[in-house]
């Protein structure tokens, strides 16, 4: 059975006391009913506390942002996914368009940082998802299929289970315009049977597809609902407790 995950992505928001007071409240207004499990993603300087806080619910879990595609030495101000395991993290957010964008990150630097997320036991929400030129010219399902081959189809069926696909149309992103629950579904649906067609059915049953882009409190019910939307990865709604706590209780 696959998860349902939600991501709260907080980006280079909150100072300590506020990330960790909203950690806090999401932590103790959750419905225990609920089967979601719960991820945030902190900048490195709150991993360490940020896990201890989720260590008192199975169902809560720590991610870093990014992790270096190097593993270690002389690389001033970077952060091995040794380290951010060490500090208690589960997960590490990789090729997000904003790092791919800003920060020229390549299909096949993403792959050297996927490897070195798994070889220290990191599980890893890959990101993926088109521009709105590449959209409108039809070209959406050609260039997510070449991030998804480029960066993670080198990977054995026991590596691939370690990861969770996140399709964030960039169109979508901190912009208020959020893909429809069909435009979403059709991408989240042509994903699985890529990974069906690569790996096989137990693969893509069990591979968890995270949808991200302007999803809110009055969104996210429809998107979950969509047959292959297991989840979401949440920029500026994760940074609110009530409206973060209204996206996981959209399940
Ligand atoms: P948004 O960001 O929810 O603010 O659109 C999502 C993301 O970038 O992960």
């Amino acid at each position: 059975m696959r998860k349902n995950i939600v991501v709260a992505n907080w980006k280079m928001n909150l100072v300590r006391s506020d990330a960790l007071l909203l950690v806090h409240e999401v932590l103790s207004n959750k419905a225990d009913n609920i089967s979601v499990n719960v991820v945030f993603a902190p900048s490195y300087p709150y991993i360490y506390k940020v896990a201890k806080l989720c260590e008192i619910n199975d169902n809560f879990s720590v991610s870093s942002q990014d992790c270096s595609s190097r593993k270690q030495g002389a690389h001033t101000g970077e952060v091995s996914a040794e380290m951010i395991a060490s500090c208690g993290a589960e997960y590490v957010i990789l090729g997000h368009s904003e790092r791919r964008i800003k920060f020229n990150e390549s299909n096949e630097q993403i792959k050297h940082k996927i490897d070195n997320a798994l070889e220290n036991n990191l599980k890893v929400i890959f990101c993926c998802g088109e521009s709105l030129q590449q959209r409108d010219s039809e070209l959406h399902f050609d260039w997510v299929e070449e991030q998804i081959k480029e960066s993670i189809f080198h990977l054995s069926k026991d590596q691939v289970k370690c990861v969770t696909i996140a399709y964030e149309p960039i169109w979508a992103i901190g912009t208020g315009k959020t893909a429809s629950a069909v435009q979403a579904q059709d991408m989240h649906h042509f994903i699985r049977n890529l990974f069906e067609k690569k790996y096989d059915n137990d693969v893509s049953d069990n591979l968890s597809i995270l949808y991200g882009g302007s999803c809110n409190p009055n969104n996210a019910s429809q998107l979950f609902s969509q047959k292959d939307i297991d989840g979401g990865l949440i920029g500026g709604a994760s940074l609110h407790s009530d409206k973060f706590l209204a996206i996981i209780n959209s399940f």
